[in-house]
């Protein structure tokens, strides 16, 4: 990990900025390349993240890791985390408080990494980054600018388990990703 991450997250430990520390088991920080020209944002870790102290290891983690390997990447190659650091009791959306709490460490990640492109799953991390009340749907698979960096918002995979005909429209946001960083648009 980069110097500048590992003090992120290092001064992450204890933290106790919003309620959700008193619920966590961890600080799930993020995962993956710190020099990765792609990064995935979530919206917080559930169950199994908040157990493993890792992003998107459980049922919508694997179809994130499919989504990862369908562009020909692994995991290990992009960078994968969350808006937010701490699981939500009973996984509920993260309210302002705790999304304004938070979001601060997100930005110094996407500083220290400084990707090409940053994917946004679901309505909650695209929202949050540009601090907007636009529905997933009316953005999903339009480009948009984040502080210089193009940003993808597309569904959320936990969404597309519970609706998979929602998958096709991933795959077209996918595609624009990689054509976006073999330099073809
Ligand atoms: N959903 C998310 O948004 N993030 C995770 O890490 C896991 C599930």
């Amino acid at each position: 990990m980069s110097d500048f991450l590992l003090k992120i997250q290092k001064d992450l430990l204890g933290c106790v900025k919003c309620e959700l520390c008193k619920f966590r088991t961890s600080i799930v920080f993020g995962e993956g390349n710190p020099q990765a020209k792609l990064m995935f944002i979530g919206e917080a870790p559930g169950k199994e993240e908040d157990k493993a102290g890792r992003p998107f290891v459980g049922n919508a983690g694997k179809l994130l890791t499919k989504m990862i390997h369908s562009m020909h990447l692994k995991r290990e190659d992009v960078y994968i985390c969350n808006i937010i650091k701490c699981r939500p009791p009973l996984n509920r959306r993260p309210t302002v408080v705790e999304i304004l709490a938070c979001i601060p460490v997100l930005i110094k990640q996407i500083d220290s990494i400084k990707p090409e492109v940053i994917v946004t799953l679901g309505a909650c991390a695209y929202q949050s980054l540009f601090n907007s009340i636009e529905s997933i749907s009316k953005v999903a698979g339009i480009w948009k600018v984040y502080q210089g960096i193009s940003v993808m918002p597309t569904y959320h995979p936990s969404f597309l388990l519970r609706c998979p005909k929602f998958k096709k429209y991933v795959w077209r946001d996918l595609k624009l990703v990689m054509d976006k960083l073999r330099g073809d648009i």
